[in-house]
């Protein structure tokens, strides 16, 4: 049953969501896992001043976690996202169930052909978790028909992957990355820092710091060299690094080192207090 809560319609099935958005012309659309924060209502004021409807999905979809765990973990906070989307002047929230998403399970999904980009980074330690973001993503796409999508440059790797996820369905939708939100100490914007204790999450500023470090040494200090002394700056934090890696920001592709004829990007995933962060600075 669709409601409205103050000017927002809710909306929890795809029947009802077309019924709402027929005959709406253009539609903004920012897809989330919820537990929202100023990073997601940038996507959604962006999308506001740029679109005749905007809309927002929380949905924690089980098909991208690698482990039971870590979906079982991921914050929940629907209050707090409603008076969010509320004080943002969404127009409507796309809030189905998992049977209304997968109504047939999960032995059955799409395969997408991602290419490199499931093989290395995220693709290396999270096997299958973009093929479980690319369903959803097109389920989504497909029930809200946006014109254009919002997304946050924190998931760069995820970006790569929805433009790709574009191309293989050619849905006629324009991706529009927007810049990472930061707290006031560089940390990255993100649903998971709520589960970081006080103390870890001023350790966690330590990622950005090392990541900015790089960037203001790159031409005086060897990658390799700037890489391992950021690994150990991060470790005595009590960050585990998983991935510190300099890439080419258009494909991806792995650079041994700085090289100023390539756009270039680090990209950290790691752990803290069980919890897995991610970040990443272009060059
Ligand atoms: O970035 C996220 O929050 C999720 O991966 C997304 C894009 C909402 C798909 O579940």
């Amino acid at each position: 049953m669709c409601y409205i809560l103050g000017a927002m319609y809710i909306i929890k099935t795809q029947n009802e969501l077309r019924a709402y958005l027929t005959g709406k012309s253009s539609i903004g659309f920012v897809p989330t896992m919820g537990a929202l924060h100023q990073g997601h209502i940038g996507l959604i004021e962006k999308s506001m001043q740029e679109n005749e409807v905007t809309g927002c999905s929380i949905f924690v979809n089980p098909a991208q976690f690698n482990h039971q765990s870590d979906f079982d973990k991921y914050p929940v906070n629907i209050e707090n996202d409603l008076e969010l989307l509320l004080t943002a002047g969404c127009d409507f929230l796309f809030l189905p169930t998992v049977n209304e998403m997968y109504p047939h399970g999960f032995q059955s999904l799409q395969h997408y052909d991602l290419g490199y980009l499931d093989s290395v980074l995220e693709g290396e330690f999270r096997p299958g978790h973009f093929n479980g973001v690319c369903a959803i993503v097109h389920k989504l796409l497909q029930a809200v028909m946006p014109q254009n999508l919002y997304m946050g440059a924190k998931d760069f790797q995820q970006c790569m992957v929805i433009k790709r996820l574009l191309e293989i369905t050619a849905l006629p939708v324009q991706l529009i990355i927007c810049p990472t939100e930061r707290e006031a100490d560089g940390l990255a914007m993100s649903s998971r820092n709520l589960r970081l204790s006080a103390e870890g999450r001023s350790r966690a500023a330590t990622i950005y710091k090392g990541l900015t470090h790089i960037r203001q040494h790159q031409y005086s200090g060897s990658f390799a060299a700037l890489q391992n002394a950021c690994i150990m700056s991060l470790a005595t934090q009590n960050i585990e690094t998983e991935y510190l890696a300099l890439a080419d920001t258009d494909t991806l592709q792995l650079l041994p080192d700085f090289n100023a004829g390539s756009n270039m990007v680090v990209l950290f995933a790691g752990r803290l207090e069980g919890v897995r962060l991610i970040d990443n600075l272009t060059l």
